[in-house]
């Protein structure tokens, strides 16, 4: 049977949202260039639709991380599949991400770029589970404080499915 999925956040209503962390970012860094890391696979949909918000040069790269664990919970050992492109000298860097939930996963991410010497590190994260949090991970930007729930769409899968759904629901699963 199919897993029931109700929508959270409407196309219309995370596309308006990711629009005004357009001219947020756009504001914040007038007169620099932004460098974003997308964090594959759930960042993929939110940073493109960001990136197209900015209106400061903007270049890209991509990490692919997986953290031990099983479908819904991450375990806090994080391995890189993927690295970054290029070094970090100098650039003012926005890690986006999908959803901080325990904050397994940003912690030891925003630590290891850190330690890359580039001139600044913020967090970008379209989702927030504050509720879940274990390791204290502070989000620059984000897209919607959500409660503890389990959300698929807009990147965001269970089980690698529902990343391409255009809205953001969250998903009874069955059995
Ligand atoms: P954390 O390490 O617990 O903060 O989890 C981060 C990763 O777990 C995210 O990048 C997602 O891939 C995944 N994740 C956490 N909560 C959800 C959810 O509600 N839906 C889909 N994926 C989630
Ligand atoms: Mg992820």
């Amino acid at each position: 049977m199919a897993d029931k999925i109700s929508v959270l956040y409407s196309e219309e209503e995370v596309n308006a949202r990711i629009r005004e962390l357009g001219e947020q970012i756009s504001r914040d860094y007038e007169g620099k260039t932004v460098h974003l890391i997308g964090i594959l696979k759930g960042a993929t949909f939110f940073i493109c639709e960001l990136a197209k918000r900015i209106t400061v040069p903007v270049t890209l790269d991509f990490m692919s991380v997986s953290s031990y664990g099983d479908a819904t919970e991450s375990s806090g050992i994080v391995k890189i599949n993927k690295d970054l492109d290029e070094p970090l000298d100098d650039r003012n860097v926005i890690v986006v991400e999908d959803i901080v939930d325990t904050g397994n996963t940003l912690s030891y991410l925003l630590d290891n770029i850190q330690k890359r010497g580039s001139k600044s590190v913020k967090l970008c994260a379209l989702l927030d589970k504050p509720e879940r949090r274990i390791k204290d991970v502070k989000v620059d930007y984000t897209g919607f404080v959500i409660p503890d729930a389990f959300v698929v769409g807009y990147g965001l899968d269970y089980a690698q499915k529902y990343r391409n759904l255009p809205y953001i629901g969250i998903v009874e699963v069955d059995g």
